[in-house]
């Protein structure tokens, strides 16, 4: 059993286990090394990779915010994380433990997966697919999801992964932003004991944009088996297109700075951000931070992340950090409650997992079933937990390392952003204690401060804004087809300093170490996935009976943050009271997706406003909390406060 320490302010810490840190792949000396010769540093990470033609310049920042990392190398990302293990005599090796939410399991090697990929390849090459293109991938967590991601990396055609719980509406305006040619999909996925379809919300979404739309073909995926609507002149199944396609695919070598992929992630506007991650520093960075922050052993782990593959986690930490490192993962499909309450835990006791990455909303929902469930399974294989997504708070901290992690695990805590690209602020397992709620210190290579509003460092024991410091491999090259925006958004809060502002709160404490506070803009987070205010409050408005809606997250024992809405109706017919509420509901859930569904919907006579006219959504967030509201003088009529509260 680890010791138990107090920190100076009295915190528990927990430091790394002596085995642990006696083998482990990253010691203190990586701190001095990247402080002392930073470029030099992260030359040597992106070593780890295979470059088809070596770079000679590591960073060029001369146009900054705008960075080239490597630029003149050039490499393959799909070659780097599949072909050459397969060239190592790796082949055999498991890459994935794949489980469907049925119970159905494939195992599929490196040498199948570089089969596959390379099918995917020709088959995307025969549509018509290439170098520049951009592809639309919605997809259920099933192989063939990490097969077309790495299919386009290889042919140099740029994917953008839409989350499968997404709407069509959603689907729609990413596939329109990017003007996607192809869009990969399948009949639908397993969730919660059945069936669920994915390809009518495509159809759906290429219906909305009509004769707009930019995709030439969707390729199909068959995957429950229901039926679903064909139209032969576009779509095409992938068992025919990839199956019958050759094996065999020479990797072309693309510049280190060619777009990979585009993420779209909410803002604090209404419209979601492309989020652009280019080749080669991106692949440096998130394979570095997997090795590190997991103390990856490739040849001995059995690594799993439970994020889906829609989400920026998804990308850095199942596909390409920890293939680029060649380690052997679990992949599941499904809810953890499907069949039953323990599926997780059955799943790391029948794969012997070592590795396991989870969120925060996830170990709070275990706590409610209770520590009965996963007592009853054998979880003696896993030597190392970590989190992402939001602040762990100390009680569900203590709870993964004590029940999932037998008081024996390192917990790390990983904060990073879809715009960062890799981890950016987390212990290293081998180096840094662990105390429960604190992502601690950056890691080695990444300059992260705590300022105020000036921009000043916090003294210890303060808390202010989180800004990173220094440019990072993986960071984000621009927002897609909006660079102003990419620069007001990120580079402008703190523009005399050159620094990134991260939209968070955080703490230093006495120790010099990093609480995560939560955001300070218009963004909520709601089980790990970020959500903007203002794209839910357009989408209550755009249905009929709603004249006005302010939106804000409130605090929520398990999910975190919860949407709580207030909204001002438009007289009219219809659904009123709780069916109205419903219908609203639904609403946002058909025009974003189901996480965006309100917990809460109130009809309000008023929303409370400054002279200026914008809402006040703090005193909003502190009637939802059930605070008391305070100080209202600044409203422009203080008593739409008491019409709230009775609402
Ligand atoms: O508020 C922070 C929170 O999630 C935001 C980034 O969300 P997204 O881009 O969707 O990426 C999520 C997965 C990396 C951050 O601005 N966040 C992420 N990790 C943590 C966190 N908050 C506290 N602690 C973390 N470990």
């Amino acid at each position: 059993m680890t010791e138990k320490l107090l920190s100076t302010d009295h915190q528990i810490r927990f430091d790394p286990p002596a085995d642990l840190a006696a083998a482990a792949n990253v010691t203190a000396e990586a701190y001095a090394r990247a402080a002392s010769d930073l470029e030099g540093f992260w030359a040597e990470q992106a070593e780890r990779l295979t470059w088809a033609e070596p770079f000679t310049e590591v960073l060029d920042w001369s146009d900054a915010p705008r960075a080239r990392w490597f630029a003149d190398g050039k490499l393959n990302a799909a070659y780097n994380c599949v072909d050459r293990h397969v060239e190592a005599g790796r082949g055999d090796q498991v890459a994935f433990h794949f489980v469907g939410e049925p119970g159905d399991t494939r195992d599929i090697t490196y040498a199948d997966l570089k089969d596959e990929v390379c099918r995917a390849a020709n088959a995307l090459t025969a549509l018509g697919v290439g170098s520049g293109d951009l592809v639309a991938i919605y997809l259920p967590m099933i192989p063939e999801a990490i097969v077309a991601m790495l299919a386009c990396a290889r042919i140099g055609a740029t994917h953008t992964v839409v989350f499968g719980g997404f709407s069509a509406e959603a689907l729609a305006s990413r596939i329109e932003d990017c003007r996607a040619k192809l869009v990969i999909t399948s009949d639908g996925g397993y969730r919660r004991g059945g069936p669920s379809a994915l390809k009518p919300a495509v159809d759906a979404a290429l219906a909305r944009l009509g004769s707009q739309s930019p995709v030439d073909h969707v390729l199909v995926v068959r995957r429950t088996g229901e039926y679903v609507p064909f139209d032969d002149a576009t779509d095409l199944w992938w068992h025919d297109a990839v199956d019958s396609a050759s094996p065999e695919h020479i990797p072309e070598a693309f510049d280190a700075e060619h777009p990979l992929y585009v993420m779209y992630s909410s803002g604090t506007t209404g419209k979601p951000k492309g989020i652009l991650h280019t080749t080669g520093g991106y692949l440096t960075g998130a394979a570095y931070t997997h090795h590190a922050v997991f103390d990856l052993k490739p040849d001995t782990d059995v690594y799993w992340c439970t994020a889906d593959i829609g989400w920026v986690t998804g990308h850095s930490y199942i596909v390409y950090g920890p293939l680029a490192n060649g380690v052997t993962q679990v992949l599941y499909e499904g809810t953890p409650d499907s069949p039953h309450r323990g599926r997780w835990w059955e799943i790391i006791e029948k794969y012997g997992v070592t590795l396991f990455y989870t969120a925060p909303t996830a170990i709070r929902t275990f706590m409610k079933w209770g520590r009965e469930i996963p007592d009853e399974y054998d979880l003696t294989s896993l030597r190392l937990l970590g989190s992402v997504g939001e602040p762990i708070n100390p009680e569900a901290y203590l709870w993964y390392r004590d029940v999932i992690g037998g008081d024996r695990c390192p917990v790390v805590d990983t904060w990073w952003q879809t715009e960062t690209g890799q981890m950016m602020i987390s212990p290293l397992p081998g180096v840094t204690a662990g105390k429960p709620g604190s992502a601690m210190r950056p890691l080695p290579g990444i300059g992260a401060d705590v300022v105020d509003e000036e921009g000043r460092s916090v003294p210890n024991g303060s808390s202010g804004y989180l800004v990173l410091t220094k440019p990072w491999p993986a960071m984000l090259r621009t927002l897609w087809q909006d660079d102003d925006r990419f620069v007001e958004t990120y580079w402008t809060r703190f523009a005399d300093l050159g620094y990134y502002f991260a939209g968070d709160g955080a703490k230093r404490d006495e120790d010099g170490d990093i609480w995560i506070l939560g955001r300070v803009d218009d963004v909520m987070n709601v089980s790990g996935h970020r959500l903007s205010t203002s794209e839910i409050e357009s989408a209550l408005v755009s249905h009929p009976r709603v004249a006005e809606a302010a939106v804000v997250g409130a605090a929520d024992e398990t999910t975190g943050q919860a949407v709580v809405a207030y909204v001002i109706l438009r007289s009219g017919d219809g659904n009123t009271g709780e069916a109205l509420v419903q219908e609203l509901r639904n609403h946002v859930a058909r025009e974003i997706g189901a996480i965006a569904k309100p917990r809460q919907i109130t009809i309000v006579p008023e929303l409370p406003k400054t002279r200026s006219g914008k809402i006040m959504r703090r005193l909003l967030r502190d009637v939802a909390e059930g605070r008391d509201v305070g100080d209202t003088t600044t409203l422009s009529d203080p008593s739409v406060m008491a019409l709230i509260a009775e609402g």
